[in-house]
């Protein structure tokens, strides 16, 4: 599970860099609104203005390329609209003394300096023009900016550029604790969303169930303010939680867009995650109806996204699909089990709803990842697959089982010692079993790194990982001691030569696993 989303958020974050490739320049050009500091501007410039995002840079970095047309936007946008924000460059490959006294290690570096030197913060956000202005604009107003008419606020919220949580506190509202919870929260989150209170009455009408009680509404960018989410829980007074639990869920849009950047909010809330993969914006506009509906829903219960297959399709096959597309498939994050809409014919879009039903009500297979069944098994070591795992590891035998992948030196390094393993049980009711993971889909295991070795006992109890040197001796210990049969692999060895054989190879090996022993598991 920890395995497969780490792998996909880097998936993602690294095509996400790829495809925007363009030949931008990272300076910032003469006539913009960017100013360029140098060691003997620096000081003076930080000291005379408020709010500085300061942009440390070379002029050969990609990712400053990238940034540097953005940036250059943003400084002109805040130049106009609020003269007290400046965007500066310092160029690191000409100001080294500068830039080591930040101690910069990468380029680009942001950072967030308010007025003097030593008020210096990392800028948080994403590398484009809409979030650096956004962002900046949010560091000159109160954690919770206080609307006093409903016009203001009307526009306001016309224009939304993130989602925007606003608190209706009717005039002698006898609770002052739920106040203070929300500017609590505002203080911790407002890097995400933008917060805000009112007292206007023709919201105090609108939204709150009594002229005592506050409400909470979330309106998100780009919907109609009739789809805001109204907070409809109990009275939040100290209760930080209630509050928070609710933005988390409320505040991602119906059908958002899953990406290098969002991936982590949608993956961290753990609800089961509905895919639209679509190649065009005409078949995303589609279905768009179909999903928004589904998504009112089941709001809090499964998020539902697009995503762009034309830069991320081989996530598809993360998912157990084919890059054959659009193609609708959900992601049950806590299972780890995925769930798609058969794609032998072109998708539908009018079999999504009775799909997602289906998922709900649990009447849906999962796709299991596997590779074929062997037709006969011709070495000693069980090679399992996916779809025969459950059976084989609840089989009555006390069961042994390496997780690897093709790859992984320590896998391969644990081969023969294994294979060796396997032969001192023939006859008896051990199995020693191996699995490719990166071909089939296991259950009930958590594979953190690799080999994973585990022992599923045959009275069915819990399965107990291996975390020993990785000698046949151990090894075989372990399994005599840890299994339900208590079977010694040695008790009726004739052969003493053997014996003594295996146990010179095995200290060889172990003193390689204990030079080794620090990663030992880090392969992933
Ligand atoms: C910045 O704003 C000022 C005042 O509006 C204007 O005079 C100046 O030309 C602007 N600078 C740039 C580079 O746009
Ligand atoms: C809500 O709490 C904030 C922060 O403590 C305070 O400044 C503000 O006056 C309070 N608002 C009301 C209406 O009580």
């Amino acid at each position: 599970m920890q395995f497969s989303i780490k792998a996909i958020a880097a998936i993602m974050a690294v095509i996400s860099n790829i495809t925007s490739i363009n030949a931008e320049e990272a300076i910032a050009p003469e006539d913009s609104a960017v100013v360029k500091l140098t060691e003997a501007t620096f000081n003076d410039f930080i000291n005379n203005n408020p709010y500085v995002l300061a942009e440390f840079f070379a002029p050969w970095c990609g990712h400053c390329k990238r940034l540097g047309p953005e940036f250059a936007s943003a400084a002109d946008t805040l130049n106009e609209s609020d003269p007290n924000i400046k965007l500066a460059q310092i160029d690191c490959t000409e100001e080294r003394d500068l830039c080591s006294s930040f101690e910069i290690r990468g380029y680009p570096t942001m950072k967030v300096f308010k007025g003097d030197a030593s008020a210096i913060s990392d800028y948080p956000g994403q590398r484009d023009s809409n979030a650096i202005i956004n962002y900046m604009r949010k560091l000159t107003l109160p954690a919770v900016q206080v609307f006093e008419t409903a016009k203001e606020l009307d526009e306001k919220l016309e224009k939304l550029a993130e989602s925007f949580i606003l608190q209706i506190l009717p005039e002698g509202t006898e609770s002052q604790a739920s106040n203070e919870t929300f500017y609590q929260i505002a203080n911790k989150y407002s890097e995400a969303f933008t917060f805000a209170s009112t007292s206007d009455k023709k919201f105090v009408d609108q939204y709150a169930k009594s002229s005592k009680t506050p409400a909470y509404v979330i309106f998100r960018k780009g919907e109609e303010l009739s789809d805001a989410s109204v907070y409809k829980g109990k009275s939040i007074d100290s209760d930080f939680e209630l509050l928070v639990d609710f933005i988390d869920v409320e505040s991602k849009p119906l059908f958002g867009e899953i990406n290098g950047q969002t991936y982590q909010a949608y993956t961290s809330s753990n609800l089961p995650l509905a895919y639209y993969f679509y190649s065009t914006e005409e078949e995303r506009s589609d279905v768009e109806p179909i999903i928004k509906k589904l998504a009112k829903k089941y709001r809090g219960e499964v998020n539902f996204v697009g995503l762009d297959a034309v830069q991320f399709g081989m996530h598809a096959q993360n998912l157990n699909m084919e890059e054959k597309f659009p193609l609708f498939v959900i992601h049950d994050l806590e299972s780890n089990k995925k769930y798609g809409i058969d794609q032998s014919n072109d998708l539908d879009n009018n079999d999504i709803t009775q799909f997602v039903q289906k998922f709900k009500a649990g009447k849906l297979e999962p796709i299991v990842k596997s590779e074929p069944v062997p037709e006969s098994q011709d070495s000693s070591v069980f090679h399992l697959v996916g779809t025969e795992h459950d059976a084989i590891v609840k089989s009555g035998k006390d069961v042994f089982v390496k997780y690897y992948a093709p790859w992984c030196g320590h896998c391969k390094k644990l081969a023969p010692i294994f294979e060796e393993l396997s032969e001192l049980y023939t006859g008896k009711d051990v199995i020693v079993a191996e699995i490719d993971h990166t071909l089939n889909d296991v259950e009930g295991v958590t594979i953190e790194g690799y080999p994973t070795l585990v022992l599923f006992p045959a009275d069915g109890s819990e399965p107990i990982y291996y975390d020993d040197a990785r000698s046949l001796e151990a090894m075989a210990d372990f399994i005599k001691e840890k299994g339900s049969l208590k079977i010694d692999a040695f008790a009726d060895e004739e052969d003493a030569v053997v014996e003594s054989e295996t146990a010179v190879e095995s200290s060889t090996v172990e003193k390689v696993e204990q030079t080794e022993e620090a990663e030992a598991h880090d392969e992933l």
